[in-house]
């Protein structure tokens, strides 16, 4: 399909009305942003608060100055549609959109295609739309790279669109959650990058740049071809797994538990892939604030790990001060998580002193079996992400393609791979980096590997970037759970002079 795009015009005057809050704003919904769009995902709307249309100013910002949040909804690195204002179905809350519209944010919602574009499915993973089960038009059009290539498509279309929308196209700050969080991590990473190029000019993406100004990322599900050892490094020794999968009937989201004993051949990967970690992260050379190397020796024990460990210390002293996510985040926060009823951490004179890391990893459970990732029997959101329209899954790791259950099957191309992780764009240099990031990955989430959020924030601090990190106490596998605090984060960064 061929479209033509154009400066929109026509916008809807809407107002959004929650409890005593309410928006009024323009929305200017269900653009194409690409000239030779494959799915009917690929549209964008824009919502920019009636303000700046009469000469006004909301907080420090004006139509010029405005920062333009741009989150997206992809979880499990399904289809991630277009959002609106609206009440968030976690939080029972007003969403990210209500609250960055209000707050003075111009606002984009971009809608990305991912691994089962082109067919129906009843996955479901939380923080993604519930939206409809897709369409079945048999081309897996949205595997890797797809959703990245479709949010930097976006963002050129933005650019494209400067100065005709109120809105500072410098001023782009992505959000996400999850693989929502890996992709706006992947747009801080990647800007600019000619490895999109042949990607970009198939779906017909304007000639602009797609380099960002700061990214918002939640718990980002990242560096896949690493997270399987990450992974083991934390929870080997823990062999019964904890997890409860989404699905989506005609009733709603149903919760499916899948919890088990691994069996003695998956207890012997652990140890295999646990062993794997310290090469890969002692060449990556990071260093704390003083300079120390971060490393680690072959049983996983060093400096890094040191590290992790005090900052745990930092976010469960920061919950026992302050109290704020056991008051203000009970939605978000694993049962039983409270930080005075951790048995693992030491407590002296009214401050946590100490964590027994193993007793910690025992009481937030291994979530996964191993491989965490890149499953042998290619099951995994992962595997089918890394297909394409005509392999429906592959492996992207040496190690589970040697230990495949399934035969004949093939490993991804390692320039796909790349395009997925923002650490590798990071490591090499030739993108054109977010200069800001935030990132967050909650105590209690076991995804990933708490190493795995870790390596991005070390790695962006040691190069010189402006780095936001915490591990919120209590906190789950979660996203948007702290929306003021963002919103302060980007006024400070934003703020014109
Ligand atoms: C998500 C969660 C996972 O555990 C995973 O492997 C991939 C994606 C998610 O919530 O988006």
């Amino acid at each position: 399909m061929s479209v033509k795009l154009n400066i929109p015009t026509e916008y809807t005057l809407k107002t959004c009305e929650l409890d005593e809050r309410k928006v009024t704003y323009r929305a200017f919904e269900n653009l194409w942003y690409c000239e030779k769009p494959v799915d009917p995902i690929q549209k964008l709307s824009i919502y920019v608060p009636e303000a700046y249309y009469h000469a006004e100013k909301i907080g420090p910002y004006d139509q010029h100055t405005a920062p333009i949040f741009m989150p997206n909804t992809v979880g499990g690195y399904l289809p991630g549609p277009i959002d609106k204002p609206g009440i968030d179905k976690r939080s029972k809350q007003a969403n990210s959109i209500f609250q960055a519209l209000e707050h003075g944010y111009v606002d984009v919602s971009v809608g990305v295609r991912g691994r089962t574009s082109g067919k129906k499915t009843t996955d479901f993973f939380v923080g993604s739309k519930e939206g409809d089960l897709g369409t079945e038009t048999g081309k897996m059009i949205g595997r890797a790279p797809a959703f990245i290539v479709d949010y930097k498509a976006a963002i050129r279309y933005l650019r494209y669109l400067q100065g005709t929308i109120p809105g500072d196209t410098n001023r782009i700050i992505t959000n996400g959650t999850s693989a929502g969080g890996a992709l706006s991590a992947l747009a801080g990473a990647s800007g600019n990058s000619p490895d999109f190029t042949p990607y970009l000019a198939q779906i017909g993406a304007v000639n602009e740049r797609d380099d960002i100004f700061a990214a918002s990322c939640y718990c980002p599900i990242h560096n896949l071809e690493n997270a399987d050892s990450a992974y083991e490094w934390l929870f080997a020794g823990q062999n019964d797994y904890y997890r409860t999968k989404h699905q989506r009937t005609e009733h709603g989201i149903i919760r499916v538990p899948d919890t088990g004993h691994m069996t003695p051949s998956q207890i012997k990967l652990s140890h295999e892939l646990k062993a794997l970690f310290p090469s890969y992260l002692n060449q990556l050379g990071l260093t704390d604030d003083k300079g120390t190397k971060l490393t680690l020796n072959k049983q996983g024990e060093g400096p890094f790990k040191d590290f992790v460990k005090e900052q745990l210390l930092r976010s469960a002293n920061q919950e026992l001060q302050t109290h704020e996510n056991e008051t203000t985040r009970q939605n978000w926060l694993t049962n039983g998580s409270q930080v005075e009823q951790q048995p693992y951490l030491i407590f002296t004179a009214g401050k946590v002193t100490a964590l027994n890391w193993d007793e910690f990893v025992k009481k937030i459970t291994r979530m996964k079996a191993t491989p965490a990732f890149d499953a042998l029997d290619l099951s995994s959101p992962e595997n089918e992400e890394f297909g394409d329209e005509t392999v429906e899954r592959r492996h992207f790791t040496p190690f589970s393609l040697q230990h495949s259950s399934v035969s004949n099957s093939e490993l991804a191309d390692e320039k796909i791979i790349k395009t997925l992780n923002p650490v590798s764009y990071i490591c090499e240099g030739t993108a054109t980096i977010a200069k800001h990031w935030r990132i967050r990955h909650g105590s209690f989430d076991r995804d990933t590997s708490l190493a795995i959020p870790l390596i991005l924030a070390l790695l962006l601090k040691n190069k010189g970037y402006d780095v936001d990190f915490e591990i919120p106490w209590g906190v789950n596998h979660a996203g948007d759970y702290d929306l003021a605090e963002l919103f302060s984060w980007i006024d400070e960064i934003c703020a014109p002079a």
